[in-house]
């Protein structure tokens, strides 16, 4: 995906390097080898070798995001963003946005992200699920749109995790948490670090991303199963290995049924055909005006 090159806010945070700059030539880059990660079939032990899926591209977007999301660096983020000052957009407005990300790649055979986000939402539709699950498809990685804000790739997708506490060694390349400068600061090392036992997830702070922006954009809109969706789904060391439960409490855990339950649309809908977007499309606009008014806050 190209990216509009603009000024970067994180620049007043922290200088990265000029090469530590967009290593993937699209962000659907890290989709892609997520989905190669968890492909169905795989066998434990051919899981356990992910490294070898992972190109250097990839690699290395990996090393910046878990070197560069700090604790510090995810307040900031939250508030910048999460008062949702940005402007009001409808939903189309917003996906007509996203779809500006234009792959310079592969015209052919990649989809648009709209048309990503129309595959994850048909394949909800086809196996019979209500219309804020199949609702949640349409927008579940409208978040992205952070990237044409300017925010780097680290910061607007990859594996989601808690910050503020001890890693899980569940999380795709744990090594490269060594250059984060919260692993030096024992009071954030511990199990629990900043946090209470089973504290709940919405009192914790994750890595920021896309995830974390939708789940804000639509947070009012959408029954409270779909937010769990949005929030977490790139949370995979906690949806797909369990990790993290210690910082959960007894809602999280019932709820993160639904986020499992979402996943393997998000992960398995892209080889599909097609959609017929015009064929489609008054479905989703009706779908889309039941549960949002024409503008929201972004
Ligand atoms: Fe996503
Ligand atoms: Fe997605």
């Amino acid at each position: 995906m190209k990216q509009t090159q603009e000024h970067s806010p994180l620049k007043e945070v922290q200088a990265p390097l000029e090469e530590d700059q967009a290593p993937l030539k699209e962000l659907d880059e890290w989709d892609d080898f997520v989905a190669t990660r968890y492909r169905q079939g795989k066998s434990e032990e051919e899981f356990r070798n992910y490294k070898a899926d992972a190109n250097p591209t990839v690699t290395e977007f990996y090393r910046q995001n878990h070197k560069y999301q700090t604790l510090d660096f995810v307040l900031k983020k939250k508030a910048e963003y999460c008062g949702l000052k940005r402007g009001k957009k409808s939903i189309w407005e917003m996906a007509e946005y996203l779809n500006t990300l234009v792959d310079d790649s592969d015209p052919d055979t990649d989809v648009t992200q709209i048309e990503h986000l129309l595959q994850t939402a048909e394949a909800i539709r086809k196996d019979g699920h209500p219309r804020w699950f199949i609702l949640a498809g349409f927008v579940h990685d409208l978040g992205k749109v952070l990237c044409l804000y300017g925010e780097p790739q680290w910061a607007v997708v990859g594996d989601t995790f808690p910050v503020g506490c001890a890693y899980s060694d569940q999380v795709v390349f744990p090594e490269f948490f060594a250059a984060n400068p919260d692993s030096g600061k024992p009071e954030y090392q511990t199990q629990y670090g900043v946090y209470e036992p089973h504290c709940g997830l919405d009192n914790a702070h994750l890595s920021f991303g896309h995830d974390e922006y939708i789940f804000r954009v639509t947070q009012k809109y959408l029954p409270e199963e779909a937010q769990y969706m949005l929030r977490y789904h790139s949370f995979y060391a906690a949806h797909k290995h369990g990790a993290y439960r210690h910082l959960m409490n007894d809602h999280d855990e019932p709820m993160f049924e639904w986020v499992r339950k979402f996943n393997p649309y998000d992960l398995y809908s892209k080889g599909r055909e097609r959609p017929n977007v015009k064929e489609i499309l008054p479905y989703y606009q009706e779908l889309v005006s039941e549960f949002f008014p024409d503008k929201i806050d972004w």
